[in-house]
């Protein structure tokens, strides 16, 4: 078990082969989804994880403190939708007491926000993002097969309200909501929530998915140029999978580039699925099983030194590799996805 000797400030952070520490941890609460964007979960029906394999919140704490003390400080709960997740502001209070967890943050469609973002708030969440691809009704219900635009843009609000901080995470799709950069921009701006544009990513679900409706990073620069004039770029990326930018008038935004300029080189995070399985990449293709090993009870520094000799031999750069791989297409199609249901982004967590 080796320290992280550079990182004076997470003094246990362990380093993978490419010398990258364990600071960011993504847990997935439930795999379920009450939306079907297309660009993520483009079925109406899956193969669900079982019921009784889903961590139960003492063992998700377990696991996160056993996470906390190889040197994660933060966490991004995912889902599926996490609001789905009976008793989720327990599971937000039991990981919000996990010492040395900073940073505790949320990914939602944002559906149930309204109702429940005070709830969430008292239970020790500070941040969240919610996820909106486009302003418009019809096209937002052609693309999550359901109307939801108004219960979103309520949650939205009441997010605005509670949270310290509040982003916007926009999937940017060619011919789908590629004219709508602008009016995304100035919809945060007049709530103060940053609007992230990501690239539409090939990963696990996005059965669609093909390169010629990507809109990169590049191509949003332009467009929003052509309207704001000259766009700076805002501090260094780090770890972050958002670059962020600023307009002349100050406003600042985000590009997730991973399919044009993936960032792996410097990638801190992983993924545990709602059954305890560990992922160390969006596109590892087997997951590290924590759950028996929490049903059976192993002392705290097994599973501690289990995660640490597996960070070790982290070498995963998926989207990378994707990069790298000519004539691009779906990573999966649906049968695949059936056979196992963790090569789903909705499993793996946003
Ligand atoms: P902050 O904590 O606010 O900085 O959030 P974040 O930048 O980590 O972003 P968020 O968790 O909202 O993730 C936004 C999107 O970035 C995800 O839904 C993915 O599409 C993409 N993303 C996040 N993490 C990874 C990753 O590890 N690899 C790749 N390739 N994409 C990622
Ligand atoms: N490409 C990019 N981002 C995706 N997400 C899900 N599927 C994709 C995809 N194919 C991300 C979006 C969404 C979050 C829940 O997961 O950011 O807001
Ligand atoms: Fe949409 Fe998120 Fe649900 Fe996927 S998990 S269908 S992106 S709301």
């Amino acid at each position: 078990m080796s320290t992280f000797p550079t990182n004076t400030t997470v003094p246990n952070a362990v380093i993978d082969r490419l010398q990258r520490p364990l600071r960011s941890l993504r847990v997935s609460v439930i795999d379920r989804c009450d939306l079907r964007c297309r660009y993520c979960m483009p079925e109406e029906h899956y193969a669900w994880l079982p019921k009784d394999d889903l961590l139960g919140a003492d063992e998700i704490e377990q696991a996160v403190s056993a996470f906390a003390e190889s040197g994660v400080d933060r966490v991004r709960i995912t889902g599926g939708e996490p609001l789905l997740r009976a008793r989720l502001e327990e599971i937000v209070e039991r990981i919000a007491h996990v010492s040395s967890i900073s940073d505790l943050a949320m990914t939602t469609n944002g559906m149930q926000l309204a109702q429940r973002a005070a709830d969430l708030r008292r239970a020790g969440l500070r941040r969240v993002t919610i996820s909106l691809d486009s302003l418009n009704r019809a096209r937002l219900e052609h693309l999550t097969r359901r109307d939801a635009l108004d219960s979103v843009l309520r949650g939205i609000d009441a997010a605005i309200s509670v949270f310290d901080t509040v982003k916007i995470n926009t999937v940017v799709m060619r011919d789908f909501n590629d004219d709508e950069l602008v009016d995304l921009i100035e919809y945060g701006k007049s709530l103060g929530a940053e609007i992230r544009f990501i690239e539409y990513m090939d990963v696990g679900g996005a059965t669609n998915w093909s390169q010629d409706q990507v809109v990169d990073r590049r191509e949003i620069l332009t467009r929003l140029e052509e309207h704001y004039g000259p766009i700076a770029t805002d501090g260094a990326q780090g770890a972050a999978p958002a670059a962020r930018f600023r307009l002349q008038d100050g406003t600042r935004f985000g590009i997730i580039a991973s399919v044009s300029q993936p960032f792996c080189g410097a990638c801190d995070r992983s993924r545990l699925t709602a059954d305890g399985l560990w992922y160390l990449c969006l596109y590892a293709g087997q997951g590290h099983d924590l759950r028996t090993q929490l049903r059976a009870g192993v002392d705290r520094q097994i599973l501690v030194d289990y995660i640490h000799s597996t960070w070790e031999e982290r070498s995963d750069r998926g989207a990378e590799v994707r990069l790298e791989t000519p004539a691009r297409s779906a990573l999966f199609q649906i049968d695949d996805l059936r056979e196992d249901p963790h090569r789903e982004m909705h499993t793996r967590g946003g």
